[in-house]
């Protein structure tokens, strides 16, 4: 359904020496969520913008995509409960999921997994690309730049008003993203890159081109490979998070998807976002030892001190994180799996875990531990360095950036992105020359 009108009105009046007449505003239901009020003609009636930094109040489009109840821990894709699909799913399927907005049939999902198998290679020059990097390069930095560059290697899929382009793009960087994000950690370490190999699915093929050398065999583990399959479902999509916000805002006006992709990288990167899974291991290992907690909870409640605990805290949920839930049982399988039992960092994480969750300032702000706390204790255990965890995050979620950047191209009510602003600078004043200052 699209959105409908509530039957509601939102009435207001402005109380200065206006008219004082009484305006009107629409407001509009969706199929589930809170009601919107539709200020889009408030400016053309009233002279006055609405004011919102960090949209806290603010929807920011229409969207059938990814749905979220922050006060009830719920997130749906499609209307799917995340832990469903994390338990009964794959993430090719997710995929199809996200992009199409129904489950495939089996023919369907065969041919959709065969299609994103045969896009993972890269373009040969690419690869040469790489080598322009530093090699202590950020990964993230690395994959902003290669997936930018996308777009002046695949110049016939950048068309964004043909559909057929658009599904091509889509394909180009769901399939490419693990190429590329394998190729990044490789260069880093100094080693040979590893092609994809077409007869693994998506998460072994990711694991096989991070961990394999073209020395000896390599045989994925079942445990991690499904640990990496549900990782990449959690992190599919999220509404209109900041990266999420940031393609569509790049992509609506008319800028190809590589590009948009690559904006959304850059957003991702931030420590209160996506870079929040590094922060996490940073942090622990800053921590150092249990009996440290106290002393850094003290810090993270102090309104004088900057320091937040990562990987606590979440915009919307105000409940729990549901992915958190399924991402702490896979945290246990992938430990007992890899019989990691005195890992210190961990053992801080579980103290950590505790202590918060018992402490009176986190359980008042609601302050649960996200998806991201769990993520990076995973990662570490899997052996995947420190820098490359928000690089998984982004090969994640670039399906969700793009089923989100289609739905809004497809939209015929999309226009450019244009907020406009509280203006506090100078008002005019006339120019005075260098030499009368
Ligand atoms: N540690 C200590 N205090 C916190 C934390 C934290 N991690 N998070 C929020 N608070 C406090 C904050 O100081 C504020 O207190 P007060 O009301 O007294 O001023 C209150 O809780 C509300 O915080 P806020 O900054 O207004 O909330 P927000 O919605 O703007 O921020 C957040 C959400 C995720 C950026 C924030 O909780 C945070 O910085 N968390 C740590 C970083 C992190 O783990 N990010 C990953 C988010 S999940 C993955 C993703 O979506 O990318």
């Amino acid at each position: 359904m699209n959105a409908t009108d509530s039957g509601k009105n939102a009435t207001f009046t402005l109380t200065d020496n206006r008219s004082g007449d009484a305006y009107e505003l629409p407001m509009l239901s969706g199929s589930d969520g809170p009601d919107v009020i539709d200020v889009r003609k408030l400016y053309a009636e009233t002279d006055c913008f609405t004011y919102d930094p960090g949209y806290t109040s603010t929807g920011s489009c229409e969207s059938k995509i990814t749905f979220i109840d922050g006060e009830k821990g719920v997130l749906l894709y499609r209307g799917y409960p995340i832990d469903q699909l994390a338990d009964h799913s794959d993430f090719p399927e997710v995929c199809y999921l996200l992009l199409y907005g129904e489950l495939p049939s089996p023919e369907e999902k065969a041919k959709f997994e065969n299609g994103i198998t045969y896009h993972t290679m890269l373009h040969e020059q690419l690869i040469y690309f790489f080598r322009g990097f530093r090699r202590d390069a950020h990964p993230m930095a690395v994959m902003c730049g290669v997936v930018g560059a996308l777009s002046a290697f695949y110049h016939d899929s950048t068309d964004i008003t043909d559909p057929k382009h658009r599904m091509i793009a889509s394909y180009r960087l769901i399939a490419k993203m693990p190429t590329i994000a394998a190729m990044a950690y490789k260069f880093s370490i100094g080693a040979p890159f590893m092609y994809p190999r077409n007869d693994l699915n998506y998460a072994e093929n990711f694991l096989y081109m991070m961990y394999a050398n073209p020395c000896e065999e390599y045989e994925v583990n079942p445990v991690l490979s499904k640990a990496m399959d549900r990782i990449l479902i959690l992190h599919a999509d999220h509404e209109q998070n900041a990266s999420t916000s940031t393609v569509r805002l790049a992509g609506s006006s008319g800028a190809n998807p590589f590009a948009c992709i690559s904006a959304g990288i850059a957003s991702l990167w931030g420590p209160a976002h996506g870079g929040a899974n590094e922060a996490v291991l940073n942090m622990l290992e800053e921590i150092g030892h249990p009996k440290n907690i106290a002393k850094f909870v003290e810090k993270a409640k102090d309104k004088d001190d900057p320091f937040r605990l990562m990987g606590f805290g979440h915009r919307v949920y105000k409940n729990f994180d549901p992915r958190a839930k399924v991402m702490r049982e896979t945290c246990h399988e992938v430990l007992n799996e890899l019989g990691i039992k005195d890992e210190p960092l961990l053992d801080i994480a579980v103290a950590l875990e505790r202590l918060a969750l018992e402490d009176d300032y986190f359980v008042e702000k609601k302050l649960y531990p996200n998806v991201d706390f769990y993520s990076g204790i995973i990662f570490k255990a899997m052996g995947i360095p420190t820098s490359l965890f928000t690089v998984l995050f982004a090969v994640a979620r670039t399906v969700g950036w793009v089923a989100q950047w289609n739905e809004m191209i497809e939209d015929p009510s999309q226009k450019i992105g244009r907020p406009r602003q509280l203006y506090t600078g100078e008002t005019t004043r006339d120019f005075i020359g260098v030499g009368e200052r």
